[in-house]
């Protein structure tokens, strides 16, 4: 099975995406922390993602259609996978379509602008296997450590007010045009995209989790 996960910054991709990756045996690929590693990794991506990351920008289309294009090719992409965060243009898009990519569920988080900042300012990151907390919504056990490890959980550099508005404008404009990409596609009957579904992001982490599952079957 190959699902997109689609929705803004802080939506709720990664959070839901490590639930159905356990659920369904399929992983997850999040373009997102793919460039975080290759920041920390000081690789040539990471040095040339870093900038652009901090400031909320996109990391340029060629760059992450290579990344995604070897990711799955590897073993574990065998019975499918989770895409959260790819793809975020409509150049992306085509570059999948074209490389015969097909997607089975293409499922939109929606949440308002207004709801995005006060989660982003309260998540909390296990860097190394990018696990997702909140300081309230989705508290990890021990305050400040990670359920699995105990290692301590840190903020991401872009989750600064300031940055995270940019990043919400940046995805009304290069990302949101996705939606209609997608709806039409799937309106016209076209196998390579055959559902779409949108379902809100308000709500418990679990209650969210249900609907996927059930758009998911
Ligand atoms: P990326 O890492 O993909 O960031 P993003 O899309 O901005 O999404 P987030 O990770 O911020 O949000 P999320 O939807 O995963 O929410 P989460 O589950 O964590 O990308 C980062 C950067 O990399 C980009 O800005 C860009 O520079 C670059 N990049 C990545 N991919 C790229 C691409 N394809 N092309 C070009 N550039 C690319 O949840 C957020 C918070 O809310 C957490 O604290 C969580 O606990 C909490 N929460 C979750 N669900 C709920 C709920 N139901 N109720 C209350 N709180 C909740
Ligand atoms: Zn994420």
């Amino acid at each position: 099975m190959r699902v997109i996960l689609l929705g803004a910054p802080g939506a709720g991709k990664g959070t839901q995406a490590q639930l159905i990756m356990e659920k369904f045996g399929i992983p997850q690929i999040s373009t997102g922390d793919m460039l975080r590693a290759a920041v920390k990794a000081g690789t040539p991506l990471g040095l040339q993602a870093k900038d652009i990351m901090a400031s909320g920008g996109l990391v340029p289309d060629d760059l992450i259609i290579a990344l995604v294009k070897e990711r799955i090719t590897s073993s574990d992409c065998a019975n499918g996978f989770l895409f959260d965060g790819f793809p975020r243009t409509i150049p992306q898009a085509e570059a999948m379509l074209d490389a015969g990519v097909d997607i089975d569920h293409v499922i939109e988080i929606h949440v308002p602008d207004e709801e995005i900042v006060a989660r982003l300012s309260g998540r909390r990151v296990h860097e190394a296997s990018g696990r997702v907390y909140h300081i309230i919504h989705n508290a990890p056990k021990v305050e400040g450590h990670d359920d699995l490890t105990g290692e301590p959980l840190i903020q991401r550099p872009d989750d600064t007010e300031e940055t995270v508005r940019k990043r919400l404008g940046v995805y009304h404009d290069q990302t949101e045009p996705l939606v209609g990409f997608y709806q039409a596609l799937a309106a016209s009957g076209n196998t390579k995209v055959p559902k779409y579904t949108r379902i809100s992001g308000i709500g418990s982490v679990d209650s969210i989790r249900q609907q996927l599952l059930t758009v998911l079957g």
